[in-house]
């Protein structure tokens, strides 16, 4: 079975996700965390993000999985807490938004579905290009405003909830506008609107959907 979540940067589809895929007994396949791996990657052999031939030598070459405990690994070694750092964050739309990286990506994620068996994906194409015929779609939003909030609540650090939102709301312009794979709501996918919701409200209303249409995972 495979369930898709997208959405937007920060409105806790990581959290949602991962949540979801240990009720149900299912691997979480971050594939954000896959582009931002290859950015990692771009960034420390001094490629230019811009560079689309060679960020997508990087993708092909690059063997990427997951660790048991669902965090990623490149070439073996692991990818955390790099993949989450301020230089990758700033050049990931970039690097991302390269036909050849995500040929490679996505072809990645389909193999690794397929050996995994019941997934749970999230990112923003899941449910439109990678896995189309999905099991369950789901696109969860929530405003720029309290998305940042959140971000500078988990990490501590309110000063930079200007900073943060600036930041959110350049990224959600560059991945809704890109030519490849921009982000956009299925339409078939069930959409969640997080604002008024905690991350127990959002998990709670994927299983239900979930499990009404599989009463034997319940
Ligand atoms: O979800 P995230 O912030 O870790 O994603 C990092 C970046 O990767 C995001 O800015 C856009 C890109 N991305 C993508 O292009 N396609 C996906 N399926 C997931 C992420």
């Amino acid at each position: 079975m495979i369930i898709a979540i997208d959405g937007p940067a920060g409105a806790g589809k990581s959290t949602v996700a991962r949540r979801v895929a240990s009720e149900l007994g299912a691997a979480f396949l971050d594939t954000g965390a896959m582009y931002r791996a290859i950015t990692l990657v771009v960034l420390e052999r001094g490629i230019h993000p811009g560079d689309a031939t060679a960020c997508a030598g990087v993708a092909q070459e690059t063997v990427l999985d997951f660790a048991p405990d669902g965090t990623i690994r490149i070439d073996g070694r692991p990818g955390e807490p790099d993949i989450r750092g301020e230089t990758v964050t700033r050049n990931v739309s970039a690097v991302s938004a390269h036909g050849g990286v995500r040929e490679a990506i996505v072809a990645e994620q389909r193999a690794l579905a397929r050996r995994l068996g019941n997934v749970v994906a999230e990112g923003r194409d899941t449910t439109t290009v990678v896995f189309p015929a999905a099991d369950h779609k789901f696109f969860l939003s929530a405003s720029p405003a309290v998305r940042a909030r959140r971000r500078a609540e988990q990490d501590n650090v309110p000063e930079r909830y200007e900073a943060i939102r600036a930041d959110i709301e350049r990224r959600d312009r560059l991945d809704a506008t890109r030519a490849l794979s921009p982000l956009v709501q299925a339409a078939d996918a069930v959409a969640i609107n997080a604002d008024q919701l905690d991350v127990d409200a959002v998990v709670g209303r994927i299983l239900s959907t979930v499990r009404a249409s599989h009463p034997s995972d319940a």
